[in-house]
């Protein structure tokens, strides 16, 4: 199985949400639809939900983690939920160093997604100073431990490897990069969750995935998948993402 998530980050209207999923449904087959994921920004949500069908399956950028309250500004994952929808990042590098997001405040909402039934997409990647100082994986691993910290083992768990250098950077990780993160993320899996737990949890890569550069990295072991962010808003290109092969 091969995933391609799109994260639209704060792109699109509803109208432009529908005409994307509209030309998508004509492209692909329902088996390449299971296997893709949309992440529209919250108030395209109703909208999304309604286009969607045959398979293709959506979800939230972020939410909070509680499901009501005196908390201006946020969503929930419950309203996600009851959308429709089934997926939710939570940890985004943009959230994190934007939004200022603790690591602590990442695991508890991977746990309230959890109590949704949503699935939450754990993000975590270094910045370039982490990688400089080569501390990338004390990094990646802190940002993993704490995530799952207080989530509910037993339910599911997608995680995505963002190298922050490669977020909108037109810079793609190179596959040796990838290969030795991914491996030591699913290592981690392992001893967090067990082995068979920790070998069922995908791993995506994210960071500048074009269908032109990607597809060395989609034939590495532990590469699950891709979170794809400004290449994931033209319908075409995202399919051509999912469907191009080395
Ligand atoms: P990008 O974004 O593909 O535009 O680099 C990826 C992401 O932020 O998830």
């Amino acid at each position: 199985m091969f995933y391609c998530v799109g994260n639209w980050k704060l792109n699109k209207t509803p109208q432009e949400a529908t005409n994307f999923i509209e030309i998508l449904l004509k492209e692909a087959a329902p088996a390449e639809l299971e296997n893709l994921v949309l992440l529209p920004p919250a108030l395209c949500a109703a909208a999304v939900a309604s286009a969607a069908k045959n398979g293709l399956r959506w979800g939230g950028q972020n939410c909070y983690f509680e499901n009501s309250g005196a908390f201006t500004g946020e969503n929930s994952a419950k309203t996600f939920k009851a959308l429709g929808g089934q997926f939710c990042l939570a940890g985004h590098s943009e959230r994190r160093l934007l939004f200022v997001e603790p690591d602590e405040m990442i695991g508890k909402k991977v746990a309230a997604i959890q109590q949704a039934d949503l699935i939450p997409i754990l993000c975590v990647g270094e910045t370039l100073d982490d990688r400089k100082w080569r501390r990338t994986n004390e990094v990646i691993g802190r940002q993993l431990k704490m995530g799952v910290a207080v989530a509910d083992k037993s339910k599911p768990l997608w995680v995505a490897y963002e190298p922050v250098w490669a977020i909108g950077t037109g810079e793609i990780a190179t596959p040796d990069l990838v290969q030795e993160a991914h491996s030591f993320l699913r290592e981690q899996l392992f001893s967090i969750f067990g082995v068979q737990k920790g070998a069922e949890i995908p791993l995506l890569y994210g960071g500048s995935v074009k269908s032109d550069t990607s597809p060395p990295l989609r034939a590495l072991n532990n590469v699950n998948g891709f979170l794809i962010g400004g290449a994931s808003l033209d319908p075409l290109e995202f399919l051509k993402i999912y469907r191009a092969k080395r």
